[in-house]
């Protein structure tokens, strides 16, 4: 017997629309929330990354504070306090209270932050898991404090405000305490503890404090007091954009003409590139961007390939300084023996600007604890400074590490050496291999910046290995020769008549110039302190802020 067909204006009864909130909440996994511990450690970056991108933002050191706290069994509150700029009462209910908005995704900047669905991811979970909302308290340099409990209306994908008050006392930042159940705290290498710890190492401008559930403590001080250089907002490189990125931004623009906004909204194309993909496209440039059609868009986009333009701009980068990452490494990880090294600005798939910042760092406390005895290998991974915890066997940097020949630097058995190796991307375009944004692709220019600055602190960290060895085998051959010495000085005393003291001192001398230990050993002090000095940062600073206004004014003209 045949089935009867279900006719389409049936199914139109179930035909309906969702809004975005409606949608996460179903595929709360796309936003990395998923898995106990690693929600715990979700939310702690969420808001931690908030909080550093809005001080970055607006020029302040960051004070950072989160605290923990058990409220029952898989049930945590979190609350996570910084000394930002502060929201107003207008923007604060869209930051935590509605998915999709933010001050980034519009713009082309390296930020931590990316989508404007952090804040309020978390603000859905909480009320997912436990019906409560999140309470907030924000104030700015001039207006007062405010105080106030938000959740997400996820049918409409907007803000609710309940319980708003003035508050009295200054205060100027934001706090963020939120609820959750479901969710799980450890101390464990994927835990916000451990988290914060890499925040640290990455932003060695902030101050951020931690307490536990169980009372644990941690306070990880600045190890320099200067703001990183603000990362600049870029124009997307023509060899970057996709035909639906064209047709996006070709409706907000504010140029009337397509040539103009051609011009004017991409990196690197001047009127003689304009003139090329005049001719290589069938219509008039003098169209009103806010009509062009996906066809002749694509057309743009085949003339844009065509084109060899000047690579991409890449002065809109922001490093965080191999003496920076030094110091911090120095401070947090206390190794004996730390190499770091920036890279030049490159680019890959043809169209995005990226930086690789490597650092090693060996001996002492580097590395992690082993299975058995002693250390093995840490990667510590980060992208635009957030440290990237989970999924690490995948993505760029892992691959990067493991395609190294270590043996040739001296490191037998990666799983037995103290040793933490660092590596920061950073970009505007980060190349997430996936929505949990916690792997980089290993695009080819990637994988060759990473190759080359792990190579070469591989061979610094040979050089210091190799030296070390070569200290303690004369320090063994010292304490061989020393053995004599009393006897020596003794039979010298009786032929020369000389002070014993004074023979052994001379003798001792004798054996170490011999030996060449006190070259040895100032070579191997000078490697640690290689110069640190905050004066050196202060000038590459200031120099950097003078260079941008000379190009400010140069612009305004
Ligand atoms: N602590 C804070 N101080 C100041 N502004 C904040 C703070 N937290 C959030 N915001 C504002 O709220 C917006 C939304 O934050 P949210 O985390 O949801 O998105 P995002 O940071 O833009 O991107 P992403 O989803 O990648 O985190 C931010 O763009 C920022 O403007
Ligand atoms: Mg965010």
């Amino acid at each position: 017997m045949a089935m009867e067909h279900i006719q389409a204006e049936e199914l139109a009864k179930e035909f309906k629309e969702h809004s975005v909130a409606e949608f996460f909440k179903k595929n709360k996994q796309m936003l990395g929330l998923y898995g106990k511990i690693r929600t715990m450690t979700t939310i702690v970056h969420e808001y931690v990354t908030n909080s550093l991108d809005a001080c970055e933002e607006s020029n302040i050191l960051p004070n950072i504070e989160v605290q923990i706290k058990e409220l029952g069994n898989e049930y945590y509150e979190i609350i996570v306090t910084d000394n930002g700029p502060g929201l107003t009462e207008k923007t604060v209910g869209k930051a935590f209270g509605q998915l999709l908005a933010g001050t980034k995704f519009h713009r082309m900047i390296q930020m931590r932050g990316q989508q404007g669905i952090g804040a309020s991811g978390g603000t859905m979970l909480s009320q997912m898991t436990t019906g409560k909302a999140v309470k907030v308290l924000t104030g700015t340099e001039k207006g007062k404090a405010i105080s106030l409990e938000i959740t997400i209306d996820p049918k409409k994908n907007v803000p609710k405000i309940t319980n708003m008050q003035t508050v009295e006392r200054k205060f100027q930042g934001t706090k963020v305490q939120a609820k959750f159940k479901d969710v799980i705290y450890r101390d464990s290498s994927t835990g916000p503890l451990e988290y914060l710890r890499r925040t640290a190492i990455a932003n060695p401008h902030a101050r951020i404090k931690f307490k536990g559930p169980k009372g644990q403590k941690a306070l990880f001080k600045r190890t320099i007091k200067i703001i990183p250089k603000k990362a600049k907002e870029m124009k997307p490189h023509p060899h970057g954009v996709t035909v639906d990125e064209l047709i996006s931004m070709s409706k907000y623009t504010d140029a009337k003409k397509v040539a103009s906004f051609l011009k004017n909204d991409f990196d690197r194309t001047g009127s003689t590139s304009i003139e090329k993909i005049e001719k290589k496209v069938k219509f008039d440039l003098n169209k009103d961007p806010k009509q062009l059609s996906w066809q002749e868009s694509e057309e743009i986009i085949k003339a844009f390939k065509k084109i060899d333009f000047i690579a991409p701009n890449t002065d809109g980068l922001s490093p965080i300084g191999e003496n920076r990452i030094k110091k911090s490494l120095n401070a947090i990880v206390a190794p004996e023996f730390v190499h770091t090294i920036t890279r030049k600005p490159k680019v890959y798939a043809g169209g995005f600007p990226f930086q690789i910042e490597v650092g090693i760092a060996y001996g002492g406390n580097a590395g992690k604890k082993a299975d058995g005895e002693g250390r093995s290998l840490e990667i510590m991974r980060f992208a635009n400074r957030a440290p990237l915890l989970f999924d690490a066997g995948s993505g760029a940097i892992s691959k990067a590490v493991q395609s190294v020949e270590w043996k040739r630097y001296g490191v037998r058995d990666l799983d037995s050496i103290p040793l933490t190796v660092f590596v920061n991307f950073i970009s505007a375009h980060v190349p997430y291999m996936g929505a949990g944004k916690q792997a980089i692709a290993d695009e080819d220019e990637i994988m060759e910046e990473l190759r080359l600055s792990l190579m070469d602190c591989g061979r610094k960290t040979a050089t210091y290995i190799k030296r070390k060895l070569r200290e303690k085998e004369r320090l063994m051959q010292q304490d061989m020769f020393y053995k004599y010495i009393p006897e020596i000085a003794r039979a010298l005393k009786n032929i020369t008549g000389e002070k014993e003291e004074f023979l052994t001192t001379k003798l001792e001398k004798l054996v170490k110039e011999k030996l060449g230990l006190e070259k040895l050993q100032e070579n191997l002090k000078q490697e640690e302190t290689e110069p640190l000095e905050n004066e050196v940062i202060e000038e590459v600073e200031t120099s950097g802020e003078k260079e941008d206004k000379e190009k400010n004014t140069k612009e305004n003209k």
